[in-house]
């Protein structure tokens, strides 16, 4: 595993990388993470990380200084899944002399972005910073952040960054709790109860779509539900994953009526996000709304 420290050591070495996988990291690893580099690894020549813990998408009340880092243990995990690059820089290598940032607006409007101010400039700023020093021809993101997801998909077409996105479903434990470093905050039982997130959107997603007419109420049982789990939720929604827009009426026929394209057959980009809060820990997941066509 090599690695390296500054932008200008990686611009000597990437033209010997040949194709390069890309999995963007603020480290602390987990099984969600090395799903992503394990998959860059099987499709590119050379298969990099980036582990940079990003001060521009923390809020001022946000886990900056809390937030897990263990390099040494990140760098093992990595290697041991084939990552052959790791991109290790500084806050001053990166963000020493920057006065540029990036703002994806429509998409970044919503939900995170309207919960944590700067968040997403934070995110795409970096991110464009990472590809245009790194050049990948792939880069893996996991689904978890779907709001992320879909502002650096927006980001890249905008800007036109020749770079291939791939969004891979999120890994999950056992219980169903999305894989997350913030569950290392929690205690064993509040581990296990975290699960209740993933459980309550995915009857939430099947009651949906069965009866498109009573998603409001199947919403807002939902909202109750969590609320006497001791979820604190911020948000609860249907929405288009591309446009990170709340589904309208207009959408009921396309979803239901099956008239829905063969592209989006495949990709159902309609799913349910949620954000809340759990004993002190701040959760988001999502999951697609089953699809009757797909079936
Ligand atoms: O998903 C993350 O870990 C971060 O938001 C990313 C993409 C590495 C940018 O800092």
């Amino acid at each position: 595993m090599k690695v390296i420290r500054t932008i200008a050591e990686f611009r000597n070495h990437r033209e010997s990388f040949g194709k390069l996988g890309f999995v963007p990291t603020m480290g602390a690893l987990h099984q969600g993470h090395l799903s992503l580099m394990e998959q860059s690894a099987k499709e590119n020549d050379t298969s990099a990380i980036s582990i940079f813990v990003n001060p521009l998408q923390f809020g001022p009340n946000e886990d900056l200084s809390k937030y897990p880092r263990q390099e040494a243990e990140d760098l093992e995990m990595a290697s041991s899944v084939g990552v052959k690059v790791a991109f290790c820089p500084s806050v001053e290598e990166m963000l020493g002399r920057n006065t540029t940032s990036v703002t994806v607006s429509g998409v970044s409007d919503l939900f995170e972005g309207e919960k944590r101010p700067g968040h997403f400039t934070g995110v795409a700023t970096i991110v464009a910073q990472l590809f245009g020093i790194v050049q990948p021809n792939v880069a893996y993101f996991g689904l978890k952040d779907l709001q992320q997801c879909a502002v650096i998909r927006q980001m890249v077409d905008d800007l036109c960054i020749p770079v291939e996105l791939k969004f891979c479903e999120t890994v999950r434990e056992p219980s169903g709790l999305a894989m997350s470093s913030r569950n290392n905050y929690f205690s064993p039982d509040e581990f296990e109860r975290a699960s209740n997130l993933n459980r309550v959107i995915v009857v939430c997603a099947k009651e949906i779509a069965e009866d498109f007419e009573n998603r409001k109420s199947a919403i807002e049982s939902a909202i109750n539900e969590l609320a006497n789990l001791e979820f604190e939720v911020q948000y609860l929604e249907l929405v288009n994953s591309l446009t990170m827009q709340p589904v309208t009426d207009q959408k009921v026929g396309q979803i239901l009526s099956q008239k829905l394209g063969q592209t989006e057959k495949e990709s159902n980009p309609y799913r349910i996000i949620v954000a809340a809060q759990f004993c002190g820990v701040r959760l988001i997941d999502n999951v697609p709304l089953p699809n009757p066509l797909a079936n």
